[in-house]
């Protein structure tokens, strides 16, 4: 048993890695709600709204795991080519679910950000999102950041206008760009970078998430469709994170010896 409260703190829970070898950021592709309702002979928006209930027990999996940052992919660039009834349900959905959730998202000290263009959204959805980051600003607990109508190359084309935008007005010059010059201007530049990805439902490609982010993330898929995820496959991606061995571009000797020597 532990002998004082921070030692039971520094503890993994039973069956997790040590707190050192667990991930700060876990990127989440939620596939296969679709996939999961047409299994049942429902509706594939049966499907999205069980896997909202899945997002609310993967976020308080999070917060009891001292995860840092969770990045749920929601929605992407590329959704909006599905047949507008699902559309529509999705939107109402991101609506229902924030309006339902902000509060208990709050009272756990959880901050909401939002990254992607939510100018194409419905307009009380864009107020309620600006509402929602408004009131959990200055929460310092897990960070949760919900990528809607996001996509991983709309963002490095964003970084580069806004980085030429600066050498227009004079501010930067072309020489001066470099890959931490452009980093500064993709979405999440003041957040650490993935270390985790996870992809449900068996497909395994990152589908334009985080494609500038997540250089040096580990990739883990599972056959599992989302809406049936639960924190024991949470579990299982954390402990195969914590057997792998992160290089950085380094050899295995320099990583054994202590990095970079
Ligand atoms: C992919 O499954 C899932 C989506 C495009 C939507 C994800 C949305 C949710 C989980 C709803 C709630 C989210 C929040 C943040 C409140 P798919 O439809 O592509 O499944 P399929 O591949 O089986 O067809």
């Amino acid at each position: 048993m532990a002998a004082n409260l921070s030692e039971a703190l520094a503890a993994p829970a039973p069956g997790l890695p040590d707190r050192a070898l667990m991930p700060h950021h876990v990127a989440i592709v939620m596939d296969g709600n679709g996939r999961w309702a047409q299994q049942r002979a429902l509706p594939r928006t049966v499907g999205h709204r069980e896997g909202a209930k899945t997002v609310r027990r993967i976020v308080q999996a999070c917060t009891e795991r001292g995860i840092g940052v969770l990045t749920l992919f929601a929605f992407s660039s590329e959704n909006w080519r599905r047949p507008r009834p699902e559309v529509e349900v999705l939107m109402n959905l991101f609506l229902t679910t924030l309006r339902g959730e902000i509060r208990r998202l709050d009272n756990a000290n959880i901050q909401l950000r939002f990254i992607g263009e939510p100018a194409a959204f419905p307009s009380t959805l864009q107020d309620y999102i600006a509402k929602a980051q408004r009131r959990t600003a200055n929460n310092t607990g897990l960070t949760l950041v919900i990528a809607a109508n996001y996509g991983g190359r709309w963002d490095i084309a964003q970084a580069a206008r806004r980085a030429s935008e600066e050498v227009s007005a004079g501010r930067l010059r072309c020489e001066e760009i470099t890959p931490e010059i452009v980093h500064r201007y993709t979405c999440l530049a003041d957040l650490p970078e993935p270390d985790l990805f996870i992809r449900t439902a068996g497909e395994q490609r990152i589908s334009n998430f985080l494609l500038w982010q997540m250089a040096y993330t580990e990739l883990y898929f599972t056959d599992r469709l989302w809406p049936d995820f639960d924190p024991a496959d949470l579990d299982a991606a954390c402990a195969a994170f914590a057997g792998r061995e992160r290089r950085f571009g380094l050899t295995s000797e320099q990583i054994a010896r202590g990095r970079g020597a």
